[in-house]
């Protein structure tokens, strides 16, 4: 699933990285709570191409329009020729379902290529350091799920491991699980919603003096869930999405539209709760079995963009490119 390293390629080429959701312990993690990612089958894909000047889908002003692009052109692209890049994508943007470390994978993953390859750890490391760098905040979940594709868990001891993300004093380490292959739903409210603010929200909510029973709430309910989701049990993660919905509520990251959904979803669900940041943004759902089209018609139906997708697709990578033979 991904885990090998990117290759040396020539430009032109194109690489594309998937979208994500967060099953259990967003926020929380921020803290060093452990948390599950799945990388979804909705796909950033970026063209990257010598250019007379550096452009974002035609647009000469994109380095001051879109830090992420400015940061990752400062990372991988300093005193190289101008280049043409172009991005197409199927994750909608502010929705939580991790855009931005999708554009930053795929471009990180073209930008390296074409200066001699990257292993999948330094890669991490580098998109990490360009979304916290634009963001301010945030902890490494939505670029290691987009690099390594697949089912990731970050503070856990789950899973075998795959690297680890140092930013200052802090360190987190990302690991491989397998995935159980189920269909699950994801329903954008439409609602945009800015991470760093509800990242600092719940910071300074989980500064008060009820903070630490909270995040240990939060850490018990991931755990137990990541390892019902590792013994292949619907139904115990579909219990443990409702209680992790009930503290992402108590520490202010839901909204009425949000509610709104995962009411619509719940008579045929076995669990459901927002996933990423909240306060807007998108909902995620795991169907009864054979229920799946009909949770996406009733999200439809409450007002959301609802998407059935599958866990499990492969990480950042090229899509078309000339190999450069290694050796
Ligand atoms: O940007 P989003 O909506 O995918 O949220 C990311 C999840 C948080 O835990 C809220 C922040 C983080 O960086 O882990």
């Amino acid at each position: 699933m991904s885990d090998d390293a990117i290759p040396s390629a020539k430009l032109p080429l194109s690489a594309r990285s998937p979208g994500k959701c967060i099953v259990f312990g967003e926020h929380a993690v921020v803290h060093g709570g452990p948390e599950l990612l799945l990388a979804l089958d909705l796909y950033t894909q970026v063209g990257v191409a010598v250019g007379p000047e550096t452009r974002l889908n035609h647009d000469v002003d994109g380095r001051r329009s879109n830090p992420y692009f400015d940061r990752a052109l400062d990372r991988f692209w300093r005193d190289r020729p101008a280049i043409d890049v172009s991005v197409v994508s199927r994750v909608p943007r502010s929705a939580g379902l991790g855009s931005s470390a999708a554009f930053v994978a795929a471009l990180g993953a073209a930008l390296a290529s074409a200066s001699g390859g990257m292993s999948r750890p330094e890669l991490a490391q580098a998109a990490f350091d360009i979304e916290r760098g634009a963001q301010g905040v945030g902890s490494p979940g939505d670029t290691a799920a987009t690099i390594a594709g697949g089912c990731v868990t970050v503070n856990s001891d789950m899973g075998t491991i795959l690297w680890q993300v140092e930013h200052a004093e802090e360190s987190w380490t990302v690991r491989r699980v397998p995935d159980p292959n189920w269909v699950w739903v994801v329903g954008y409210s439409g609602i945009p919603r800015n991470t760093a603010t509800a990242v600092l929200a719940v910071g300074r909510r989980l500064a008060q003096p009820d903070g630490p029973s909270l995040l240990a709430r939060f850490a018990e309910v991931a755990e137990s869930g990541i390892r019902a989701f590792v013994n292949e049990d619907p139904e115990s993660v579909g219990a443990g999405m409702i209680r992790n919905q009930e503290l992402l509520r108590e520490v202010g990251v839901s909204h009425p539209r949000l509610e709104a959904l995962l009411a619509a979803a719940e008579p045929v669900a076995l669990g459901a709760k927002l996933t990423g940041a909240g306060a807007g943004g998108s909902v995620l759902v795991l169907p009864r079995p054979g229920r799946e089209m009909e949770v996406v018609r009733r999200l439809a139906r409450a007002g959301a963009a609802a998407y059935a997708v599958r866990s499990g697709s492969p990480g950042a990578d090229l899509v078309s490119a000339t190999r450069i033979p290694s050796g």
